[in-house]
């Protein structure tokens, strides 16, 4: 079993969940084929990672780390009526799943929001993604929408994206 630890997410963690963040976009990309909204290459957003309101999981013994998530925190709009908080994306290192990583990260986002005064916490995931479905649905998230999409093309035919 690795030994774990969870801290605040800082500025200078952002290289080490590109790669993290990558791998996902990967692993999604040969999971849902075209039909998943990630592409080869697509860098992480930097808004997607403001660091006070993310959260790693590092080993202790070297500070590498082997998960994040990523929160982001949103103002009441016309569309929203109370403050509302996004986990925007959640990745743990494929040698360091099952191990309750991403349910202590989970865990982290939803304390955060709680903190800040968020309403409501949301996340989309692909419907395959089983193993995310699960850790969600047992951390008390329900499906509120569903987005739906038809393959028109065979996968083999489609433009190359790169
Ligand atoms: C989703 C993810 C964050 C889970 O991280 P993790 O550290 O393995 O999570 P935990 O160890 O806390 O729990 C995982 C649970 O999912 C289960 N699980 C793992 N793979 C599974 C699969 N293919 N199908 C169904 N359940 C699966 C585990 O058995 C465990 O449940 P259990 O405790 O009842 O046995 C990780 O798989 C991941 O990083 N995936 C790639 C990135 C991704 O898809 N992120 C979500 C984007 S919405």
């Amino acid at each position: 079993m690795l030994d774990w630890r969870i801290r605040a997410g800082r500025d200078f963690d952002w290289p080490q969940l590109q790669v993290l963040a990558e791998g996902a976009v990967e692993e999604a990309i040969s999971r849902e084929g075209s039909m998943t909204l990630r592409r080869p290459g697509m860098p992480l957003p930097e808004d997607l990672w403001p660091p006070r309101s993310g959260y790693v999981a590092f080993r202790p013994v070297d500070g590498g780390l082997v998960g994040f998530v990523a929160v982001q925190f949103f103002e009441p709009t016309p569309h929203h009526s109370g403050r509302h908080a996004d986990i925007s994306l959640i990745v743990v290192a494929a040698e360091a799943r099952g191990q309750g990583i991403g349910t202590a990260l989970l865990q982290y986002a939803v304390e955060g929001a709680k903190r800040w005064g968020a309403a409501t916490v949301k996340l989309d995931v692909d419907e395959g993604n089983l193993a995310a479905r699960k850790l969600y649905e047992r951390a008390g998230f329900a499906t509120i929408s569903r987005l739906m999409g038809l393959q028109l093309l065979e996968p083999q035919q489609e433009p190359r994206t790169r």
